[in-house]
């Protein structure tokens, strides 16, 4: 019988992923080590452990899904964020390392204040509204989401890292069933993908089409949400929005057309212009 040591079975699975994946390594390590039930730092310290059949054909199943695009953080269940380990499922968005910048921001932005009241629009796997809790015990968040099952992924996530005493969260389109208009903060990564878009249909086709396509090529969440945030927002107050790469113009011209200030953008890791942000009027 062939021994299947763990430095085989990754080489093998790795040259499969190439065609698909651009990070085949890492992605055949996380699989394994879930299989498992070990960190990836076992797999570098044991290279030469065999792993048993029901492993190897459980590693296997997952490596074909793989094979078809399947995000590999559907199949483990979970995706790290900030210092948070989510679950996800096909009903969220992955939350995306990008976004980070946006949870990074806004934590500079609410530092003065005791206890930051915060809104974030379209919490999904509730990624920006935990990391913001996580980081500030005395904020009080409220996290909107229209999807229901978007929503128990994110109460779930709440409550698996100790912080739903934190968070209220509210199913809602958008400013529906949004009843306070006091907000120190105003937080979103909208859907601001181009229904056209070829990425839709190739590296992102997995997830949940509500998460990521918006109208006016892409443009139509954003839009509302800077247009209605002002009535949410104390004066002075500010609005952070996630958005496309090649949206920074229309989004600060929008700021602009609905009389925000001190606008600014900011760039990813990649150097993209992925977030910009702008205050209501202190007047
Ligand atoms: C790009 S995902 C962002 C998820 C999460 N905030 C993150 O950064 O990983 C956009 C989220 O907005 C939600 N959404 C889309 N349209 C909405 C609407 N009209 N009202 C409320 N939420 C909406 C989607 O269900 C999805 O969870």
């Amino acid at each position: 019988m062939t021994s299947h040591t763990i430095k085989s079975v990754l080489q093998k699975a790795q040259a499969k992923l190439i065609e698909i994946s651009d990070s085949p390594a890492l992605d055949v390590e996380l699989l394994l080590a879930f299989c498992l039930d070990k960190n990836r730092s076992y797999l570098f310290t044991w290279p030469d452990n065999t792993i048993n059949e029901i492993q190897l054909a459980q590693f296997n199943d997952l490596i074909e899904k793989r094979l078809t695009d399947y995000p590999v953080a559907y199949l483990l269940g979970t995706k790290a964020f900030w210092t948070l380990d989510l679950l996800v499922t096909p009903d969220v968005l992955i939350p995306r390392p990008e976004t980070e910048l946006l949870v990074e921001i806004a934590l500079q932005k609410i530092k003065d204040i005791k206890e930051p009241k915060i809104l974030d629009l379209g919490t999904g796997s509730g990624a920006i509204a935990l990391a913001l809790a996580s980081e500030r015990p005395n904020a009080k968040i409220t996290a909107c989401d229209y999807s229901n099952k978007a929503l128990e992924i994110a109460i779930t996530n709440a409550e698996k890292n100790g912080l739903d005493k934190q968070i209220i969260f509210i199913e809602s389109n958008w400013f529906s069933n949004i009843i306070e208009n006091d907000y120190d903060l105003i937080v979103s990564n909208p859907p601001y993908i181009a229904s056209d878009d070829p990425h839709l249909a190739q590296t992102i086709r997995h997830e949940p089409l509500q998460a990521l396509v918006s109208d006016n090529s892409g443009m139509k969440d954003i839009e509302n949400i800077i247009g209605n945030s002002k009535d949410y927002l104390k004066k002075g107050s500010w609005l952070m929005i996630e958005h496309g790469y090649d949206q920074k113009t229309q989004t600060l011209a929008l700021f602009e057309n609905f009389n925000y200030e001190e606008t600014s953008n900011y760039q990813d890791i990649a150097q993209n212009p992925r977030l910009s942000i702008a205050r209501k009027s202190t007047l």
